[in-house]
């Protein structure tokens, strides 16, 4: 395939790499994480992950990318004909991820456009986005103006689509987070949430903060969902891997931690310092912090401007899921990009019809208790994933052996963390992620609380 297309710089391929693992992970689960657990201490627990584990999968991602220049199947076919089901498994988590993913992307966007048109104290109210998430028609149809806007960017192709949109959208994005978070830190008694937020209390450590913070790190940085394969099979054979990854990794926990500024101080604020508040979970984005704007001076102003770095963030995500899943039917069907790209937003559109509509008028089809939405996102992020990276793991570390990889880094530079990256891949990585595996099922049983 020596016509594939390729980011036209290695800043590019970053900016759009960071885009995919810069998503509603950080934004709305990291800080709701965050506080659950004890602040500061899943702050460390999580960073160690990403510099250690997050780091060897991510370099071994984009190297399978950019050593075979193909969309997961085939990447993984190439090394191996026997292994390509490792990236089936991986595709199909981003295809699955896709539907869900943009509903949610929709409700932002209904957001926004509220604040936008001046309708903020209406968000500030009990019952406005249960009302909004219930009801059968407003949903979808906003799911649907986020695939398209997805669509936009996928069709045009890398260079053109995907390179050019993360230009803009990701330093956008960094100017946005640092604006309001800097906001969020001169109310009135945001100092204690701030204490809160970094200040580690070992006493709450606990087995369910490590496993939680592991699910984290693979979540937020895009991994084992073919995703980082993909974006690497776009990538110059000059560039630096060993830098790249570690500055998306930056950009990844630098919006983390000033997500936390933006919301874990001003709930703290807002609820006279109950940490009960911040536990909201898919709340704390859509109920708390709109009633927290409504306190505020400038609410529409600060809402708005944070619903918008929230749909920034959300669609580079979606992009990098769209894109997995295109050029995965691009490369496996022989199809052109465009006529792919419909394809796939055409099915997300239809998939993502149960996960909205499971909020409301078919929320008594359940299964082990969960909406179709919930099912979904468990099926993908605590089943799949978790099994996908470990075959990944034991693929590379038994099968074709770490030197493929460590070979392919060294084409384009010095490996510097190569022994880390060694242990990682054969032995500390595979052993924790049978940990979340059997921790995510038995929490979804109700045998353990996660
Ligand atoms: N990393 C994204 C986030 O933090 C989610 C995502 C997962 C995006 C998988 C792409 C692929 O929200």
């Amino acid at each position: 395939m020596n016509n594939r297309s390729e980011f036209s710089s290695k800043l590019g391929f970053v900016l759009a790499a960071a885009g995919s693992a810069v998503g509603l992970g950080n934004i709305w689960r990291f800080p709701y994480l965050a506080a659950k657990y004890g602040g500061g201490l899943f702050l460390l627990i999580y960073i160690f992950f990403v510099v250690t584990f997050g780091f060897a999968i991510m370099m071994v991602e984009i190297a399978i990318g950019r050593k075979t220049k193909l969309s997961p199947i085939g990447a993984y076919k190439a090394l191996h004909t026997k292994y390509s089901f490792i990236g089936i498994i991986a595709s199909l988590v981003a295809f699955l991820i896709l539907p869900y993913y943009s509903v949610i992307g929709g409700w932002v966007i209904k957001y926004f456009v509220t604040f936008l048109t001046g309708g903020q104290a209406a968000t500030a109210n009990d019952t406005f986005f249960v009302t909004f998430i219930t009801s059968p028609l407003q949903p979808v149809l906003w799911q649907i103006v986020f695939v398209l806007a997805t669509l936009a960017v996928v069709w045009r192709g890398v260079k053109d689509g995907i390179e050019k949109a993360s230009k803009i959208l990701m330093p956008m994005l960094v100017v946005l987070s640092v604006g309001v978070a800097l906001y969020a830190l001169t109310l009135p008694g945001a100092f204690e949430g701030v204490k809160y937020f970094l200040i580690p209390d070992f006493s709450r450590f606990s087995v369910q903060a490590v496993l939680a913070a592991l699910g984290q790190m693979f979540y937020s940085l895009s991994l084992a969902m073919g995703v980082m394969i993909t974006y690497g099979s776009y990538l110059n054979k000059d560039d630096d891997l060993e830098k790249s990854v570690k500055q998306i990794e930056f950009f990844d926990a630098g919006i983390a931690i000033l997500a936390g500024f933006m919301i874990i101080p001003a709930v703290f604020a807002f609820s006279g310092g109950d940490e009960a508040a911040l536990n909201a979970g898919p709340g704390l984005m859509f109920v708390t912090l709109p009633k927290v704007f409504d306190t505020m001076g400038m609410s529409a102003l600060v809402g708005g401007i944070f619903f918008l770095l929230v749909l920034f963030a959300a669609l580079t995500s979606a992009i990098s899921l769209m894109e997995a899943v295109v050029s995965t039917v691009c490369d496996q069907f022989k199809f052109s990009r465009k006529k792919s790209a419909l394809i796939v937003a055409f099915t997300a559109i239809i998939l993502g019809i149960p996960s909205s509509l499971g909020n409301g008028i078919w929320s008594h089809f359940t299964v082990m208790n969960m909406a179709f939405l919930d099912l979904m996102d468990f099926i993908t992020n605590a089943v799949l994933m978790p099994i996908g990276a470990l075959l990944t793991c034991i693929f590379i570390g038994y099968v074709i052996g770490v030197d493929a990889i460590v070979d392919e880094v060294k084409k384009s530079s010095q490996f510097k963390r190569e022994k880390v990256f060694r242990i990682m891949i054969k032995y500390v990585a595979p052993i924790c992620i049978i940990a979340i595996l059997i921790s995510s099922v038995l929490s979804a049983f109700g045998i353990i609380v996660l």
